[in-house]
């Protein structure tokens, strides 16, 4: 089997400790008081055009909010997370919705193995890809594209910066006070670990990371506080 060299990054979850399962128990119910999993799948089906033919990779799928709901709308979904603690967690919510069309991997974006004669339709990412220091996101940006067919889609929805350098301690402020203000003291704490110790990054560097691992940016939009949706097309 080929190991990786020496220097290889060894992926683990700074910040928010997705791996203690009392963190992934209470995962669904903590995002829902600022997410809604149904509305945000039904705009991914629309927007990458989702058909029932299509392979879907949910890459960081955590408990699968998303991922179980995009199975309705597809043929599969790969659902990869570093997490197995999440990942139990979304097997058991399967389980009781007898939804049958996933597979489940427990796996890094870095270490995930994918079989590439079957190279999928679309890949979906979401508030996932800043585990990575960034260096690493493009290396994980440039295994996406050579997953995805050519010409299909990649979904990346993450927390990232559109703030000027000079602007970063009032805009930072603003992010805490605005997550405060939806979903309480646990998500506006949790908002400030992932600003202290997790890897958001810049627009114009993501932007970069995209373009030059293969991607063509089709349409970006800022959402509330930082929260930045790109749907992009593989070259
Ligand atoms: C904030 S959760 C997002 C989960 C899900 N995508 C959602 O939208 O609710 C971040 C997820 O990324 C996973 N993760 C962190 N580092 C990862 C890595 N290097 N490779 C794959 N998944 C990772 C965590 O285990 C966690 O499930």
């Amino acid at each position: 089997m080929k190991t990786n060299p020496n220097w290889y990054y060894e992926e683990k979850t700074p910040g928010v400790d997705y791996l203690n399962p009392k963190i992934a128990q209470k995962y669904d119910a903590e995002h829902q008081k600022f997410r809604n999993f149904k509305e945000e799948s039904e705009h991914i089906v629309q927007v990458m055009e989702i058909t029932p033919e299509d392979t879907v990779m949910d890459f960081g799928c955590g408990t699968g909010g998303v991922a179980l709901n995009l199975a309705k709308y597809c043929d599969k979904v790969i659902c990869v997370d570093i997490s197995r603690e999440m990942l139990d967690v979304l097997e058991n919510k399967a389980k009781k919705l007898n939804i049958n069309n996933i597979e489940t991997y427990s796996a890094g974006f870095l270490t995930y193995n994918h079989n590439w004669q079957d190279k999928v339709n679309k890949i979906v990412s979401m508030v996932a890809l800043h585990h990575l220091p960034d260096f690493w996101k493009s290396v994980a940006l440039l295994k996406m594209a050579e997953i995805l067919k050519p010409g299909e889609k990649l979904y990346l929805f993450d927390i990232i910066f559109t703030f000027n350098i000079q602007d970063h301690q009032k805009s930072i402020e603003k992010m805490i006070k605005d997550m405060q203000d939806v979903a309480g003291d646990s998500m506006a704490h949790e908002t400030e670990i992932h600003i202290k110790d997790e890897f958001s990054t810049y627009d114009w560097i993501m932007e970069g990371l995209l373009e030059k691992t293969g991607f063509l940016i089709d349409s970006k939009k800022i959402k509330s506080s930082n929260f930045v949706e790109y749907i992009c097309s593989k070259l």
